[in-house]
């Protein structure tokens, strides 16, 4: 049938597959091509780094080296996170940028919340890995009394000096260590391309955690990067998330609204929507 210009095709347990405009809008590369945030070079991320210039190709070869080096070292030391803080000062200290920073918010939370007439007045609403700040800047322009945090304090700082006056609360947090005082504590929970790019070991525990902050009545949307249950994780991050690692979500007592597989250009993307019972 057809939803909104979609095609979309139902799965049971209220659970839709769709394919359409938001992953075609999204080829490989797209993102990342065409919006850096403040058109300083970006530090390369797989699957998403655009298509360079000869000379940028070498540049972003030797970061996207960088990344893995830096993603292994943690992972070899026992600190699977810890490269987060390396990669963002890594950045500043060579006046590059990381390779997920964009100006806008992500497309397909825009593209959800405009579906919905989204608006936040009233309502508490929780960025997980904010980065720079990006999706937390529109949640806060939607009303909602935004909390965003991420792991690295120099994200958190450069997020806040890139939105002076914002009404976004910045804060330096570990998701698999947050305040006591965030669970149950929001209407909106985020979560967008973090949770993919934490190795096995860690992301076990991660998906419970990023439900945990959902309120009675809340509403936790996940955006990822997806792939094929039978196809192998690249060796280096994002570690693309499987149907089943999406599900997982649902572990803190969430129940699954709507899970959409957005596939286009062989880039397989997952927005899904989970829900805590009232
Ligand atoms: C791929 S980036 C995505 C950033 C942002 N969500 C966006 O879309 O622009 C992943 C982010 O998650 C943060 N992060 C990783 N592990 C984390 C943790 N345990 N707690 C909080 N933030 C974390 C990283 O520092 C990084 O900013």
């Amino acid at each position: 049938m057809t939803l909104a210009g979609r095609n979309v095709r139902f799965r049971p347990a209220n659970v839709m597959i769709s394919v359409g405009r938001a992953g075609r809008r999204r080829g490989k590369g797209g993102e990342a091509a065409r919006d850096r945030g403040n058109g300083r070079p970006a530090l390369r991320w797989p699957a998403v780094a655009p298509a360079p210039g000869r000379r940028r190709a070498g540049r972003a070869r030797q970061d996207q080296e960088a990344t893995a080096r830096l993603s292994a070292e943690a992972l070899a030391a026992g600190d699977p996170t810890g490269w987060f803080e390396r990669l963002y000062t890594e950045a500043e200290r060579v006046d590059s940028t990381v390779p997920w920073d964009r100006e806008s918010p992500h497309g397909l939370l825009v593209e959800w919340a405009t579906a919905r007439e989204l608006s936040g007045a009233g309502r508490r609403a929780l960025v997980v890995g904010c980065g720079y700040g990006r999706d937390a800047e529109y949640l806060g322009r939607l009303g909602f009394a935004t909390t965003a945090f991420d792991i690295s304090p120099t994200a958190v700082r450069v997020a806040r000096e890139r939105h002076p006056g914002s009404p976004v609360t910045y804060v330096t947090a570990d998701l698999l260590d947050p305040p006591a005082d965030w669970r149950r504590g929001f209407d909106l929970v985020l979560e967008s391309m973090n949770v993919q790019a934490l190795p096995p070991r860690v992301r076990e525990a991660a998906f419970g955690a990023v439900g945990e902050p959902v309120a009675p009545g809340g509403t936790l949307l996940v955006i990822a990067a997806g792939r094929e249950d039978e196809e192998d994780p690249p060796a280096a991050p994002p570690w693309p998330l499987t149907r089943g690692e999406i599900d997982a979500f649902g572990r803190s007592g969430l129940t699954p609204v709507r899970v959409e597989d957005l596939r286009d250009t062989g880039i397989l993307r997952w927005r899904a929507e989970f829900h805590r019972p009232a």
